[in-house]
């Protein structure tokens, strides 16, 4: 073999083994979290879909018709109710006041929320306060999701501080004309490269449509959070209710089945 061939051979087995490596401590299934704060709609798609956790956000938590304080302890409540104790076992994202744009209180307000229940990550938006913010967190064990992402450059500093979680939005950037399956495929090619896939999770937000959840699935990124009305549509197809339909034919004019 040529010199330059074995080089060619030795850089190919790196990279294989690089990602192989990675794989390791990537989640085998992709997980499906919830976006909401109605109550109502956590406890269905617990009960019935085992959602994985839980994201709000400012729109979610006014559409639950309740005070900010009294949302997230009703939701604190259920995670308790339900046995799920923990960051590990069920994350719940509480995302801080918009209007808090120095590091300092945003982190005074994520202390506070932190307080309240062991499952609370909490929702930094990536601006320059919030990163500071969140970075200050993380060293003070408080885990975060650094949310409002619509850039891999923007996700890198995720990867970089250590958050627990990072947000980078499909359907916003969809509903705006930009197909996403290259951006969230380069975010899943970063933290690959750099080792940080299973300490910072990605978690493909504002997933509008099945096809979204199957691109993000195909990038592989860690996690999907739709409302409960996306993972019902996921379920079915118009082939599966005419073979529903064809299949119940059958069975209700086969000989004997009457
Ligand atoms: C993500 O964590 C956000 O809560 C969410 O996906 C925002 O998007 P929406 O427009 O679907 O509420």
């Amino acid at each position: 073999m040529t010199n330059s061939g074995t080089k060619k051979t030795l850089f190919v087995s790196v990279v294989i083994n690089k990602s192989k490596i990675n794989n390791l401590f990537k989640e085998e299934i992709m997980k499906y979290f919830l976006d909401s704060a109605k109550m109502d709609e956590i406890e269905e798609a617990y009960s019935t879909f085992g959602i994985d956790g839980i994201t709000t956000n400012p729109k979610h938590i006014k559409e639950s018709g309740k005070p900010f304080l009294k949302a997230i302890e009703d939701i604190a409540d259920f995670v308790k109710r339900e046995g799920l104790s923990g960051i590990e076992t069920f994350p719940v994202s509480v995302e801080l006041n918009p209007n808090l744009i120095e590091a300092d209180d945003m982190v005074k307000q994520a202390e506070k929320i932190a307080s309240i229940s062991d499952n609370f990550v909490i929702k930094v938006p990536c601006i320059e306060g919030g990163v500071t913010a969140a970075r200050k967190l993380e060293k003070e064990g408080i885990r975060t999701n650094l949310t409002l992402v619509f850039s891999p450059a923007q996700a890198i500093w995720a990867g970089r501080i250590g958050s627990k979680f990072v947000s980078p939005f499909v359907g916003w950037k969809e509903d705006n004309g930009e197909d996403c399956r290259q951006y969230i495929e380069d975010i899943v090619q970063i933290y690959e490269n750099y080792g940080w896939l299973g300490n910072t999770e990605i978690i493909c937000a504002a997933v509008r449509s099945p096809k979204q959840i199957v691109d993000c699935a195909v990038a592989g990124a860690d996690i999907v959070t739709a409302g409960l009305q996306v993972y019902k549509k996921a379920i079915g197809h118009a082939y599966t209710t005419q073979g529903m339909k064809t299949f119940k034919d059958a069975w209700d004019n086969t000989v004997g089945n009457n």
